[in-house]
């Protein structure tokens, strides 16, 4: 028996008595509603809340509620997100890895914009929502209020008002006196029935439970990972991963040779690359096709005795292989500003932007890069080169210069040729090479009347 009784020695605390909390009072409708909270305002309250089915306009101002401050929390997320992603654009871009990409600036608000805009938006978006729950004392999963029978009605067609004991101004009996008095359906005391706080005790280890049943698939799959094996992994999608295709350097057993990658059969064109006039394809003379070596074309290719091919020797095309027109000229012009112009400039001089923002880091810090300006194309040496030549130039590169083949069709090709001469002609030309009415339009256009 003395065992059992020290058993219980602990003292139980008896709940403590519940104790008033404040009053509620239900109001019929909305104007009696605003009216009671304007008039409990005025009486000094500061502790006290109104509880509707749905917003009700004009309550915030007959309860005194003071503006939010919810604003500047948002702008302050703004900006710390505005100035997160600056940073971090700086620091990648401007500072940790610094890679010229066609000579734009490292560091630059216009290009930084987007991402500075959506750090801003997202920052925002979190300051907004995790500043309202915090303004609010949000999430709550209880509510004395709960307790009171007619406040159900809150959902449907009640509407409260309610001042808590912690007002400095609460009274007993003066509180419950003055709600009677702004005329509501009924008064209620709210009773605080001092439940203990403490989290329920299952929670504890049912939240540990949880967290380690979500922690195996992750346990899983690194073990996996880390794990040799030999039997096939589980592929629930697997046609991305496995496709009737070939790669490069893969085995097949199609071919005797086991080899995926199959090589050139001599005297064989890949489909759509044959073209019968050689002058055309490749701006070379017909007739001379079987007597060059193709790869004698390429840029810095090399004489057997290693010295460099001089592609002046070649017996290029010198008259356009296919019919000159406007169109083609229009055409030319178009695709030159597109593919060329960004090097060699709108005029062919050699300035375009990339060539002079190259220019410009070049001169800035030597050491950058290597930057090799082109040569003006309206004059000197290019200017006597035959259009062959120019077409050859287009299609595999000229030294530093990249061949354009893949991006270029063959006629596209010819076109820009075409327009080269055009700008060639610009170049060396006078006033008396247009037509006398074009002079005069133009001297009308720069003279001021
Ligand atoms: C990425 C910049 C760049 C672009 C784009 C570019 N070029 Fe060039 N080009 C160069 C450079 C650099 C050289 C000088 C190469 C050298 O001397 O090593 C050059 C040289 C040339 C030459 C002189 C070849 C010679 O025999 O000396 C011609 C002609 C030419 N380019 C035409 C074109 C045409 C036409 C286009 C448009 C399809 C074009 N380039 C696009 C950079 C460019």
């Amino acid at each position: 028996m003395a065992i059992a009784e020290e058993h219980h020695a602990k003292p139980v605390q008896p709940a403590p008595e519940p104790s008033l909390a404040g009053y509620v009072a239900r109001f019929e409708d909305v104007p009696s509603l605003l009216a009671a909270a304007e008039k409990t305002r005025d009486a000094g309250f500061s502790r006290f809340d109104c509880y509707t089915p749905f917003p009700v306009h004009g309550i915030d101002e007959a309860m005194g509620t003071k503006p939010t401050r919810l604003p500047f929390i948002v702008l302050g997320c703004a900006a710390m997100g505005a100035t997160t992603a600056i940073a971090l654009q700086y620091f990648t871009n401007a500072f940790d890895y610094k890679y010229i990409i066609s000579g734009k600036p490292f560091f630059s608000i216009p290009s930084d914009m987007p991402v500075t805009f959506e750090l801003a938006v997202l920052f925002s978006a979190f300051g907004a929502l995790l500043g309202m729950l915090a303004l609010n004392n949000l999430p709550r999963l209880y509510n004395k209020m709960f307790l009171i029978d007619p406040f159900a009605k809150v959902t449907t067609d009640g509407f409260f008002l309610g001042i808590e004991e912690e007002d400095p101004k609460f009274h007993p009996e003066e509180t419950a006196h003055f709600l009677n008095s702004l005329h509501p359906v009924s008064v209620d005391p709210c009773m605080d029935p001092h439940e203990s706080e403490a989290l329920p005790q299952i929670l504890l280890p049912l939240a540990a439970f949880l967290l380690i049943v979500g922690l195996i698939p992750l346990v899983l799959v690194a073990r996996m990972r880390a794990m040799p094996s030999n039997v096939p992994r589980i592929e629930i999608l697997t046609d991305m991963d496995f496709q009737p295709k070939l790669k490069t350097q893969r085995l097949t057993h199609v071919f005797a040779d086991d080899r995926g990658m199959r090589p050139e059969i001599p005297g064989t064109l890949a489909r759509g690359d044959f073209y019968a006039d050689i002058s055309f394809s490749e701006g070379l003379q017909t007739g001379v096709g079987d007597e060059v070596d193709r790869t004698q074309l390429l840029p810095n290719a090399k004489n057997p005795d290693g010295t460099t091919v001089n592609l002046s020797q070649v017996p290029w095309v010198s008259e356009f292989p296919l019919t000159v027109n406007a169109e083609l000229m229009a055409r030319g012009q178009e695709r030159y500003d597109i593919y060329c112009a960004v090097c060699h400039g709108l005029t062919g001089k050699g300035d375009g932007l990339v060539t002079q923002r190259a220019m410009q880091l070049q001169a800035a810090s030597p050491s950058v890069g290597t930057w090799i300006k082109p040569i003006s194309l309206y004059d000197g040496p290019i200017k006597s080169q035959p259009v062959g030549q120019l077409f050859n130039t287009i299609t595999y590169g000229v030294r530093k210069m990249p061949g354009y083949a893949s991006q270029i069709t063959i006629e596209d090709r010819w076109a820009i040729v075409l327009y080269l001469r055009a700008l060639q002609q610009a170049g060396s030309g006078t006033i008396d090479s247009i037509p006398a009415e074009e002079q005069q339009r133009l001297r009308a256009e720069v003279t001021p009347e």
